[in-house]
């Protein structure tokens, strides 16, 4: 089933022509990046999706249904989400259960049930600057994920982070989307991060962003170390390459 579709989006800001007939589909379950220059309108594309800003032309369907400006159905982690630092980490992370209505105390009791596959056990009452990186962006995929639970928008969600830990949250996000099924869409200009995460790339022009072409990524999962160096990986690498 077609979980969402972002169809034929144009937006300019004043001048400045950003997203030209933009069309995307996101399958149930399926993990799908959007690959581009930086500047090219990636954010500028979920803002849209996640229904915080309205597009020129084109629409968004979320199951089917005509979701263009609407917010609070998906999950959205914008580039820059940070914790509240005056917060402890399980409030911080119990924040979209309350937003959804739910008490206190059992928001806190939902959410601390996921501490432990999140790698965050034992520090549901440290504050974020107790954390190290990793840490802190694994609560703020926690908190995005407690929002809807079942499409999720990530925008560089581990952009700050030095080339290990990276490495290391891909294969985590892997393995923890195992257990949790849902459909995401990933924003990264990080190749090798996009092939090893998706069943989907998107590849974006420089602006105004357009999709310039879509790989499909057969590699079978689970996906490891070995991943990265295999034959097909490679292959996908160098025609993406050649198209930047
Ligand atoms: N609200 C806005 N008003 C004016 N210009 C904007 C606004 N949001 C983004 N832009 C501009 O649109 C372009 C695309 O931005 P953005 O979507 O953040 O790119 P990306 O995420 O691909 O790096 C940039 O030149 C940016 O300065
Ligand atoms: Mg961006």
């Amino acid at each position: 089933m077609k979980k969402l579709e972002v169809v034929g989006i144009e937006k300019s800001f004043g001048s400045l022509h950003t997203l030209k007939e933009v069309s995307i589909e996101l399958k149930d379950n399926e993990f799908v990046s959007i690959l581009g220059p930086s500047g090219s309108g990636k954010s500028s594309l979920f803002n849209i999706i996640s229904g915080l800003s309205i597009p020129d032309a084109g629409s968004v369907f979320i199951e089917e249904q005509d979701f263009t400006g609407k917010t609070g159905r998906v999950s959205y982690m914008q580039q820059k989400d940070l914790l509240l630092p005056w917060k402890t980490i399980l409030d911080n992370v119990s924040i979209p259960l309350l937003l959804k209505g739910i008490g206190k105390k059992e928001a806190r009791k939902r959410a601390a049930g996921y501490f432990s596959s999140f790698g965050l056990g034992g520090f549901e009452e440290s504050y974020p600057s107790q954390l190290s990186g990793g840490m802190r962006q694994r609560a703020a995929l926690l908190r995005t994920y407690l929002f809807s639970n079942d499409i999720m928008l990530l925008d560089e969600p581990f952009g700050g982070l030095d080339a290990i830990t990276r490495r290391k949250m891909q294969q985590w996000l892997l393995q923890v989307l195992e257990s949790l099924q849902a459909s995401i869409l990933f924003i990264t200009h990080d190749i090798d991060e996009a092939i090893f995460l998706s069943d989907k790339i998107y590849v974006f022009s420089e602006r105004p962003a357009t999709v310039k072409r879509i790989f499909e990524v057969e590699l079978p999962r689970p996906r490891n170390n070995s991943t990265l160096t295999c034959e097909a990986f490679t292959r996908i690498k160098e025609e993406i390459l050649s198209l930047l």
